[in-house]
């Protein structure tokens, strides 16, 4: 009897084609509406392909959450490849995440080691780019760094432009594409990048009909036939269009699909998009929470716990140690000392992941103290992901540490 459940589970029908195909790491084989920008981006790029005078172009996209920045870059760095290779030519697109590469140093790194299969152990930032410039120079390789949410960057951003920009021999290498958010752009981008760059191209926010389009296409390539009707389609672009962001209804398509499933609905009813819509928080890039580090998890987890059990809004450094340190001991992971710990909290300031408020309390400023939130989303939906993340890395035997 508890087999057949079982066996039914995993052997019957689902609504998915094809699930991989809405995950946010899934680079689609189109991309509708936003043709203009992929050949302004052409445009842009040309320089790399012509054979004799090559120079390095510096371009950015900018635009709000869910505007297709980081799928629109993926897809053209691919097409770009592609279209050199074609013609003999050597350009290697390089795509860095800053949310998960937060330095100059550790981008220089990885480029060294695991695309150039070179130690850089021992050697400063320097050598390496100067290693990394020698070799491109001699396999005359066109280097396009993509560096997605560069302002996490800081002042590493520009060096990095820099290190490109000292070419040998009037030819340059490196070349660069920036993503960020309008908002990123204004605060901490569009001074220092002013003059540097060469374009920059604005993603322009998704309409309804565009938005019903993309979803349409994006439902095609991921469940069966008949599973969604256009009517949930239009639900589903009427709900996005509050925010214009496509994560947004891609996100509702997914985990109605999901619970399609679960509760062996067919079609997909209103129903289940209502479900969906209070799991999804369109500005929380979910793909964010995959690329944290183990121990940024742990933390994350103990933060949502405390304010769960509190029912609280926000919480205080205190408590959300001695929570990170039962969590940690319940599963048998070493725990961080409380400086790192506090170290931890401040990388996830940064990325935007938690709020740190400083309030007053009594005079001076050994009265004031840090309380940690989280940003625009439900404990529970936030617990819920979190833990998610940490069942997956325990059941595919990562070692967490
Ligand atoms: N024109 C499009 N066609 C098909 N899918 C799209 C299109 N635009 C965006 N998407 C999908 O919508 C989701 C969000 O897009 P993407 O991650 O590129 O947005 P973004 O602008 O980088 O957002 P953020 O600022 O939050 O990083 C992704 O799943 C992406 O594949
Ligand atoms: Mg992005």
């Amino acid at each position: 009897m508890g087999e057949n459940i079982i066996e039914k589970a995993l052997l019957g029908a689902s609504v998915f084609k094809n699930e991989e195909t809405l995950h946010p790491a899934f680079i689609p084989p189109e991309l509708p509406n936003r043709e203009d920008q992929l050949v302004r981006l052409s445009h842009d790029f040309k320089p790399l392909l012509n054979k004799d005078a090559a120079y390095a172009v510096n371009v950015a996209v900018v635009g709000k959450p869910g505007t297709g920045k980081t799928v629109s870059i993926r897809y053209f760095g691919r097409g770009l490849e592609k279209a050199a290779a074609k013609r003999d030519i050597k350009v290697k697109f390089e795509y860095y995440d800053c949310f998960m590469f937060r330095t100059k140093s550790a981008i220089l790194r990885d480029l060294l080691t695991e695309r150039f299969k070179v130690t850089s152990r021992g050697f400063s930032d320097e050598e390496i780019t100067t290693m990394i410039n020698r070799r491109l120079s001699r396999e005359n390789i066109r280097l396009v760094l993509c560096l997605d949410e560069a302002y996490l960057l800081g002042q590493d951003l520009l060096s990095l432009i820099h290190a490109s920009e000292v070419a040998k021999h009037g030819q340059a290498y490196i070349s660069t594409l920036i993503a960020c958010r309008v908002v990123d752009w204004q605060n901490t981008l569009s001074f220092p990048l002013s003059g540097r760059l060469h374009d920059r191209i604005d993603m322009p926010s998704y309409t309804q009909e565009e938005l019903y389009k993309i979803f349409k296409f994006r439902s095609t390539l991921a469940f069966h036939k008949d599973v969604i009707t256009n009517d949930i389609l239009s639900m589903v672009a009427n709900i996005a269009a509050s925010t214009q962001n496509a994560r947004h209804g891609i996100e509702m398509l997914y985990w109605a699909g999901k619970a399609a499933d679960r509760f062996n609905v067919r079609p997909i009813t209103p129903d289940l998009i209502r479900r969906a819509k209070q799991e999804v928080y369109s500005e929380l890039r979910s793909d964010v929470l995959y690329g944290l580090r183990d121990q940024e998890i742990l933390v994350l987890a103990a933060i949502a716990r405390t304010l769960k059990v509190d029912k609280a809004s926000s919480t205080t450094i205190a408590k959300v140690y001695s929570n990170y340190q039962l969590f940690c001991e319940e599963i048998g992971v070493t725990k961080q000392a409380l400086p790192t710990f506090r170290k931890t909290i401040d990388a996830l300031v940064t990325l935007g992941i938690i709020g740190k408020v400083v309030e007053g309390i009594g005079e001076g400023r050994r009265g004031r103290r840090a309380r940690l939130t989280l940003m625009d989303i439900p404990v529970e939906v936030f617990d819920e992901r979190v833990n998610e993340i940490l069942q997956r890395r325990k059941s595919v035997g990562d070692n967490i540490d």
